[in-house]
Formats: structure tokens, C-alpha cells, sequence
């Protein structure tokens, strides 16, 4: 029997590239989105059915996983993939944005985690691959507080988690990825530059530099990505933590290597 796997944010980017990729090599997909009405490539393959789900919304989450169990019997890898980034400095951060930031990033998986729990304790298994980042480790950019902090909760939430589920067969992975081509995180991001403050105006002139730019210097492609998971989720690799790119894995080896102090200050030189 095929496998099943359900994914979140699969309006573009990752989430898009992995629907399609698992769909085109023999599973079944749980493509979830916030917007299903303006989904046109998705829609094609007969082996996808798609759900509406916003993360964030609790009664959705469990309206979508209950109909993705009805439809395909049994659900093996829910990929927690969607997920945005709250830039800027924390003092001209909106208060929305702030919890908006933990609300997507972190109690979205959450509340998807917990919709599966009791489904993949009834088959004695399951897995949970959660889409972290470089940034879930390691803090490498100014006016980046916000996502750090979502992404490292995720981080706090997937170790915690690798104990508790343990005695159930479910398997924890995670994957930081330290961007790639191909979709639309830039354009989705929200940025606090507009204020009277200028104190934080280098900052974020660098940051907003370094973000113009991204797409030109990353070397990895967003299949790059997608083959990471497809191994962890057909358990040809059994990480449970794969660090993707050559960035993310330059400033993990400096995390690790230097003391705090100093990893703090080297970060730092490289933007002002
Ligand atoms: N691109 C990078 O540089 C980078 C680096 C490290 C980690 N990541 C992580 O990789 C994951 C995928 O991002 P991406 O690079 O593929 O960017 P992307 O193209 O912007 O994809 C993000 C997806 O998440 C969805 N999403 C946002 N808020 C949502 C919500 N409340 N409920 C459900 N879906 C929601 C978006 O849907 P809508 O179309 O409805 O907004 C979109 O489908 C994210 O978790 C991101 O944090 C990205």
C-alpha cells in the first residue's frame, strides 16, 4: 500500500516542491493550504487531495487531519513545513506580528502535532518532520530576535518531544535549512523598518541588502531540500537533525567551535 504524507504550506516553495515530488514518486499527499481555491498545479495529480488549513487555527487543524485520516486510512509522515519570518528591530515590531510570529511558527506545529498524536499512537507509529532553520540553531542575522525565537521553540519543542513520543514508535527529525531558491519566504516576510526610529536604519539597511540578494548567492535549490526530506520521510537516513547548506553548516561549525563570546561578535562583524 502506498504511503500517505501530510503537509503544511503547500501554497508554494518547500511545501510545494515536496507535495509534488511525493506525489510523483508513489505517495499519497496530504497537501494543506490556507487558500485551496487558488491552486491550480496541485490540483492535477490524482494522488493529492488538498485541505484548507491555516496552522493557527486550531479547529481547522482538526478538521483537515480528521478528513485527510477518512480519505486516505492511514497518514505516515506529517511534514510541519509552513512558516514565515517577523524581521526587523523587537522595539518596532508590532504586537500582532509578535505573537503572529510564534503563533505560525511554533504553535502551528503544536496544534498539528497534537491533531496526529492519538492516530499515531493507534499505529504504533509515525513521524514528524519539522521544518526549523539555521536559525533554530544558530542566530546569524540582526533584527532577526523574532524568528530566532519561533524557530529555536520549535527546536525546544521537537527534542522535548523525541522522549515523550519515544515509547510510541513516533519519530522526531529536523531540518534546518539555511535558505534556497525557489519560493516566496522573502516576499511573505514581514519587516518593521517604517518608523521615526532611525537608530536601527544600518541594521536594517544590511539586513534588507542581504535579503535583495538572497536568491542570487544561495547555491542550494529547493530540491536539495525536498531529497533531505524524501530520505528522512522513506528512512533511507535516520538524522535526527540534517543541517542543509553550506551557510547553515559555516555558522553551525562556528557556533560549536567558538566560545559564545566570540561566535556573538563574529556574527556581528559581518553586517556592521
Ligand atoms: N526560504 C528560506 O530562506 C528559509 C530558510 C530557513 C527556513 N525556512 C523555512 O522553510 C519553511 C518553508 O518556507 P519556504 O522557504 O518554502 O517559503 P514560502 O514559499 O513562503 O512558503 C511558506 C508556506 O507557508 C505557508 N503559511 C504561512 N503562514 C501560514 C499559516 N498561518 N498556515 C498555513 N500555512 C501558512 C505559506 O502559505 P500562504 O501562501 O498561504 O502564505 C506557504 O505555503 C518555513 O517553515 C520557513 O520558515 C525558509
Amino acid at each position: 500500500m502506498n504511503k500517505t504524507i501530510f503537509i503544511t504550506g503547500t501554497s508554494s516553495g518547500l511545501g510545494k516542491a515536496s507535495a509534488k515530488y511525493f506525489a510523483e514518486n508513489g505517495w499519497n499527499v496530504a497537501a494543506t493550504m490556507r487558500s485551496p481555491e487558488k491552486e491550480t498545479e496541485l490540483t492535477q495529480y490524482q494522488n493529492v487531495k488538498i485541505y484548507k488549513l491555516d496552522v493557527t487555527n486550531i479547529s481547522q487543524v482538526k478538521t483537515a487531519v480528521a478528513d485527510a485520516i477518512k480519505d486516505f486510512g492511514k497518514i505516515d509522515v506529517v511534514l510541519n513545513n509552513a512558516g514565515m519570518g517577523v524581521y526587523g528591530a523587537l522595539e518596532l515590531a508590532k504586537e500582532e506580528d509578535i505573537d503572529w510570529q510564534f503563533a505560525v511558527n511554533a504553535r502551528g506545529p503544536i496544534n498539528v502535532i497534537r491533531a496526529f498524536l492519538p492516530h499515531f499512537r493507534s499505529n504504533n507509529g509515525g513521524m514528524f518532520i519539522n521544518v526549523s532553520s539555521f536559525m533554530g540553531i544558530t542566530t546569524a542575522v540582526p533584527l532577526g530576535s523574532l524568528y530566532n525565537m519561533s524557530k529555536f521553540a520549535l527546536e525546544g519543542l521537537t527534542e522535548g518531544l523525541y522522549y515523550e513520543l519515544k515509547p510510541f514508535n513516533i519519530d522526531l527529525r529536523l531540518i534546518e535549512q539555511g535558505g534556497s531558491s525557489g519560493n516566496n519566504f522573502v516576499n511573505n516576510m514581514v519587516f518593521h523598518t517604517d518608523s521615526d526610529i532611525k537608530a536601527y536604519d544600518p541594521q536594517s539597511n544590511a539586513l534588507k541588502q542581504m535579503f535583495e540578494n538572497v536568491h542570487t548567492q544561495l547555491k542550494e535549490d529547493t530540491m536539495d531540500i525536498v531529497c533531505v526530506i524524501a530520505d528522512l520521510a522513506e528512512r533511507r537516513s535516520n538524522k535526527f537533525r540534517t543541517v542543509i547548506g553550506e551557510s547553515g553548516n559555516h555558522l553551525m561549525s562556528l557556533r560549536q567551535s567558538l566560545p559564545i563570546e566570540e561566535y556573538l561578535e563574529t556574527v556581528s562583524g559581518m553586517f556592521v
